[in-house]
């Protein structure tokens, strides 16, 4: 392992604001933090956003600048990539952002019933040929329904035609609502929406940049869970 890599996992474990929980903690008794993100992490009630695979947390801070209304979580198994985020987090003095080192296939373990108002997915991995392994597969839509408030969206941005026309076609097949949707961000949602949300939209991951520059196109959805 690079001694980057080294420091960078030293430092997380001096973060008050990064998690990483082992897995028989989540396992045997989930998170102490479940349901009480706001009272016990946060001290102050407020809207609770998620970045699910958020690598370097960029929709987690830049949102968490942007919005500071809110609170954010971001949720990564790389513990180099959540070094970056969380290192700017403390770098800007962000009280609203935090991060958890954990796979999201234990969400349910890390939030309540009804805790959470919004989920991104950012560029998240398509996984070509494992359809169950996607962010917004039926197994983790029905784990999404229970973490998030009624009315609580989803926000899908990707390159990936695969995984934007795999999650419309499961919206439509669970007849969900679809609050906005374009095939191309920039060409085409950008020219149309507030200001506001085109400094949401205008946030740029790293992946999201080499995606960029290599000419591709961005996608986004967002929806409900029921
Ligand atoms: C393609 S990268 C995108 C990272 C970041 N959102 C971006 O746009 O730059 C996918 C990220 O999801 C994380 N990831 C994939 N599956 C995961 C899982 N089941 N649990 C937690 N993290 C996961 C990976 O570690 C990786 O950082």
């Amino acid at each position: 392992m690079g001694k980057n890599k080294l420091a960078r996992f030293a430092e997380n474990s001096t973060f008050e604001h990064v998690l990483q929980p082992s897995f028989t903690e989540l396992v045997e008794n989930g998170l102490a933090l479940r349901g009480k993100w706001n009272a016990d992490f946060f001290k102050r009630d407020a809207p609770l956003v998620l970045e699910l695979g958020c690598g370097g947390g960029e929709y987690t801070v830049g949102l968490g600048q942007l919005q500071p209304q809110k609170n954010y979580i971001g949720v990564d198994i790389k513990g180099a990539r959540i070094w970056r985020g969380a290192r700017t987090a403390k770098e800007l003095g962000l009280a609203n952002v935090g991060f958890i080192r954990t796979h999201v296939d234990h969400i349910l373990k890390c939030f309540g019933p009804q805790e959470v108002d919004e989920i991104w997915l950012t560029f998240s991995d398509p996984q070509i040929g494992k359809a169950r392994k996607r962010l917004t597969s039926p197994l983790f839509l029905d784990r999404y329904k229970q973490i998030l408030k009624p009315g609580g969206v989803i926000h899908l941005k990707t390159d990936s035609p695969l995984l934007y026309d795999y999650t419309l076609e499961q919206i439509a097949e669970r007849k969900l609502p679809v609050h906005e949707q374009s095939a191309n961000v920039y060409a085409e949602l950008v020219q149309r929406v507030s200001e506001e949300e085109q400094a949401v939209l205008n946030i740029r991951t790293y992946y999201e940049q080499m995606w960029l520059a290599e000419g591709r196109t961005i996608h986004y959805v967002r929806f409900g869970v029921q």
